[in-house]
């Protein structure tokens, strides 16, 4: 891989959820976009998710170049024309992301990058086989991609630095903070801190002990507050007072050995179980749609932004 260059213009496959926040965080940083989709019926989706990110990105107050273009295109060739970057936002399946990387190995253009979103697929995993794997990244973001800045990493074993070195200035340059994992490991770094959590709750409600509305209140109104603007070690530094985190350790270390957590082991996800979560969970959001949520998702985002912007 020789001088390769990012240019300002980006194709988009697969326009669900995560491909339409790309979408609308690309063009709002000025980058022209081509989406595909074998659903044409997702253009609709893609041009509602502008429309909010524009809205939301107008509310936060960032100051943003010219937008970008945006075209849905009506075949995957036309998509990734003349595009130095294919970010790849297909189902979590194993067999459908790699059928399309067979098509690109013999349309991308030689010197293009590929970026996939998924969750938990490990690049040498995605890249088995692919003659362009040292051009492939796993770019996994966090939804609502227009908002949350996070994105984390992870590089095939056999791309250069110099196509490290690329991604990371590409996605900075779309307001991101790029997160570069050093090795590949399942669940990256967030997941694994979101697992760790996701079992406690389940435990929780699978022993009758919290409701899924007690639990998200015990999240947003105490240690999420302050774990949104300080993250986990700089909360607890805190917590040590003057002595900061020695004093910390010292003072709270001893509980680990305490039995609160059943981290070792998962609740079976069984059907009673399944059940007793969403009908909490419908009670919880009675009378919400969906769409109201997202609204209120994205309000409570910006004035989190905000906040973080203003201490930091
Ligand atoms: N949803 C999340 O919160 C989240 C967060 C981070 C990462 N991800 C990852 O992002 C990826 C996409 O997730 P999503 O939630 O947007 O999925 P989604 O199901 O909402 O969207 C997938 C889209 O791909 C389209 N599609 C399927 N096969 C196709 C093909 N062969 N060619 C063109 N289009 C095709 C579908 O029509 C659909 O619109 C997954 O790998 C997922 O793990 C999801």
């Amino acid at each position: 891989v020789g001088n390769i260059k990012v240019n300002k213009r980006v194709a988009v496959v697969g326009c669900g959820t995560i491909g339409a926040g790309w979408i609308a965080r690309l063009l709002l940083y000025g980058y022209d976009v081509s989406a595909f989709d074998r659903d044409p019926e997702t253009a609709a989706v893609c041009e509602h998710t502008i429309t909010r990110a524009r809205a939301a990105i107008r509310e936060l107050g960032s100051v943003l170049p010219d937008e970008g273009t945006f075209q849905f295109a009506n075949s995957l060739t036309q998509c990734i024309a003349d595009a130095s970057v294919v970010l790849e936002c297909l189902p979590e399946n194993l067999d459908i992301k790699k059928a399309l990387y067979r098509e690109l190995e013999s349309i991308l253009e030689s010197d293009a990058l590929l970026f996939s979103s998924t969750s938990g697929f490990k690049p040498c995993v995605l890249g088995e086989g692919l003659a362009f794997a040292d051009r492939l990244l796993v770019c996994h973001p966090f939804n609502p991609v227009y908002l949350l800045p996070l994105v984390e990493v992870v590089p095939h074993a056999s791309c250069s630095t110099e196509v490290q070195v690329l991604c990371k200035e590409m996605l900075t340059s779309i307001g991101m903070r790029p997160l570069m994992l050093r090795h590949e490991i399942d669940g990256h770094v967030a997941d694994r801190l979101l697992e760790a959590m996701w079992r406690e709750a389940l435990w929780l409600i699978n022993d009758d002990l919290a409701t899924t509305s007690e639990i998200d209140d015990a999240i947003k109104y105490g240690f999420g507050l302050r774990m949104a603007h300080m993250g986990l070690f700089e909360t607890y530094r805190l917590g040590g007072g003057e002595g900061g985190f020695r004093q910390f350790l010292a003072q709270f270390g001893p509980a680990l050995q305490w039995p609160w957590s059943h981290l070792t082991h998962v609740p079976e996800l069984d059907d009673a179980l399944v059940d007793k979560i969403v009908k909490q969970s419908d009670e919880q959001t009675a009378g919400l749609s969906q769409q109201q949520l997202v609204a209120r998702r994205d309000a409570s985002l910006i004035a989190i932004l905000k906040g973080l912007a203003s201490s930091s």
